[in-house]
């Protein structure tokens, strides 16, 4: 056996290491620094305690981007001279984020090992390559994101940190063949476990879904799919499940390779950054002359986003998990006797809470980031939970996950179709959706991000809302002058959260101006952007009369639109005229 040393390297405390909502995000450039990784991997070692770290099975993994491989075995060496005792790998490095998660929470070693935690390698659906982002997040052993006691902690490492222990004599580990690899060192037996990426992750979608009646809708031949992982992660799991396990043609799936820079695009499931599939699935412009397919859906890079189409029609995130919780207990045997509550975060719409409402669910709002679902979830409060960022899960992990959102989506569809297989006329997605809207309402939705914004003109932006907020009669007058079709501000505040299980309290969490009828305007600075800053502006209309639930939603929403511009001066500070991206 191979016997390595462990060695005592100096460095000094580099800049900016805070890790934000999720992780550390920079520019590879940056992680490539010397000891900069190492660094940041080293505080998080002291973040957990020796006592946590030695022994320790650690999951090291990710979205396969950029700089992931050497990234890779850099932890793996660090880790063995930390006294780790098992490091897991995902073949080639490649797990996605909710695969992540599932390892770490179900999967058993060939000794009977268990994971105490893992490294998950991602920026999510920023770019990747030489000259984007790389990205490291640590979660804990409940298969969640670290909680902020802990990543304050390893921030105030970082800027204290004198040397990281590295291994030496440790070869570079073989992570594209599955199986275990052991070495020696002072404290003992260290072994690296190469596994299949998927095999976990779907033993755990087969015990939550029926995947028999999806097979079923996949091969009916009035049914028609596609999926597009952007080159991403999700694409090795697509191809497992949707081909393999549930019969899809090879055809259906694009941009299934994943790749170190995802083919030069951004790996973000949205209207405009999926183009392939918006055309494919008839949206947008498109000289498509073949008939779209019935359904189709997309992933981000590290494959925990979700976009939910139907033929030339889109599902919005808010709308798609109040459909899915709508629909759950009968069309999802994880489900089957009945949901522990629903929970979304604040900017997304409202739709899910008239839901909880119709089925006396519990339900709860919470500031942006998964990190607060999966508290409730802990303490057996909550089932399924959404964000409007495309983010859709269920308290089978402790991470969003976009393949188990398809799947969610696939069962409905099975469900509702169940005596239209074979042919014949099909529920579609767009007819779901409707249906949705005339029993619960619509919710018009959309969302105006201006991004790479100067950092102070934003601040001033936010700062300027707050101020207004304090007199709501002044709002009212600017709201009358502008149009009469918009209704009162009722009130407004700074969204504040306090956590019902443990009582932290968040604050700050984004400007609300709530209007009479319901409707919602929400101002937020991203917390996940990695140049300047990016104004999130959200813009809601609560719609409860079924005839008019079918208008086109950017036309409906354009009056509050122009308010939301107008009330926050968005030209004046920040010298834009249009917003970088709807939604
Ligand atoms: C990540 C988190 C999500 C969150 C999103 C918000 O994707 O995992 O939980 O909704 O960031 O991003 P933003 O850029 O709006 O802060
Ligand atoms: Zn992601």
């Amino acid at each position: 056996m191979v016997v390595f040393q462990v060695a005592r390297v100096e460095t000094t405390p580099l800049d900016g290491q805070k890790p934000g909502t999720s992780g550390l995000r920079k520019k590879v450039k940056v992680f490539t620094q010397p000891h900069y990784l190492h660094n940041f991997v080293q505080s998080t070692f002291y973040a957990l305690g020796a006592d946590k770290v030695r022994g320790a099975t650690l999951v090291v993994s990710g979205d396969g981007r950029y700089y992931s491989k050497d990234a890779i075995q850099i932890i793996i060496k660090m880790a063995a001279a930390n006294g780790v005792r098992r490091i897991w790998v995902g073949q080639n490095g490649l797990l996605s984020t909710p695969a992540v998660s599932a390892v770490i929470r179900d999967r058993v070693g060939h000794d009977g090992s268990k994971a105490n935690g893992g490294f998950i390698l991602t920026a999510s659906h920023n770019p990747g390559g030489p000259h984007e982002d790389f990205g490291i997040k640590y979660n804990m052993e409940n298969g969640g994101p670290a909680p902020e006691s802990v990543t304050d902690k390893i921030y105030e490492n970082t800027k204290t940190i004198k040397e990281y222990l590295i291994a030496e004599g440790l070869p570079d580990v073989d992570i594209s063949t599955v199986g275990v690899s052991s070495f020696t060192g002072p404290e003992g037996q260290f072994d690296v476990d190469v596994f299949d990426s998927t095999t976990d992750y779907v033993k755990l979608m087969k015990s939550i879904f029926d995947f028999e009646s999806i097979r079923k809708l996949l091969s009916s031949p009035n049914f028609t799919f596609c999926y597009d992982a952007l080159h991403g992660v999700a694409g090795v799991y697509a191809k497992r499940i949707f081909v393999e396990e549930l019969g899809a043609e090879e055809s259906s799936l694009l941009n299934c390779v994943p790749k170190e820079d995802f083919g030069g695009g951004h790996p973000d499931p949205n209207l405009t950054y999926a183009k392939e599939l918006v055309a494919r699935m008839g949206l947008g412009k498109t000289n498509n002359e073949s008939e779209p397919p019935e359904f189709g859906a997309a992933a981000d890079g590290d494959a925990d986003r979700n976009m939910i189409l139907g033929k030339r029609f889109f599902v919005t995130p808010s709308d798609s998990v109040a459909i899915i919780a709508a629909n759950a207990v009968e069309a999802i045997p994880y489900f089957s006797s009945g949901l522990k509550g629903v929970a979304r975060s604040m900017p997304t719409s409202a739709a899910l809470d008239v839901v909880a409402k119709h089925l006396n669910l519990k339900f709860f709002e919470v500031p942006t980031g998964w990190k607060f679902f999966g508290n409730l979830m802990d303490a057996g409060m909550c089932s399924v939970c959404g964000e409007e960022s495309f983010g859709t899960g269920s308290d089978h992990i402790r991470e969003k996950d976009g393949i188990w959102a398809v799947l969610a989506w696939l069962s409905i569809l099975a469900y509702k179709n169940k005596d239209n297989l074979g042919g014949g006329k099909l529920v579609t997605v767009e007819d779901i959706v409707r249906q949705h809207w005339s029993v619960y309402g619509r919710h018009y939705y959309t969302r105006y991000d201006y991004e790479n914004v100067d950092a102070g003109g934003a601040k001033d932006l936010m700062a300027h809302l707050v101020k207004l907020q304090s007199s709501l009669g002044e709002v009212n007058e600017i709201i009358k002058g502008l149009r009469s079709d918009v209704s009162n501000v009722a009130c407004a505040d700074e969204f504040e959260y306090k956590d019902p299980v443990d009582g932290s309290i968040s604050k700050h969490q984004g400007i609300r101006y709530l209007f009479e009828d319901g409707s919602r305007l929400v101002f937020r600075l991203s917390g996940t952007g990695s140049e300047g800053a990016t104004i999130r502006v959200y813009i809601e209309q609560y719609e409860k009369d079924s005839s008019k639930t079918g208008r086109d939603s950017q036309e409906a929403l354009a009056p509050l639109v122009e308010v939301a511009i107008k009330l926050s001066k968005m030209e004046a500070f920040t010298g834009r005229s249009a917003p970088t991206v709807i939604t």
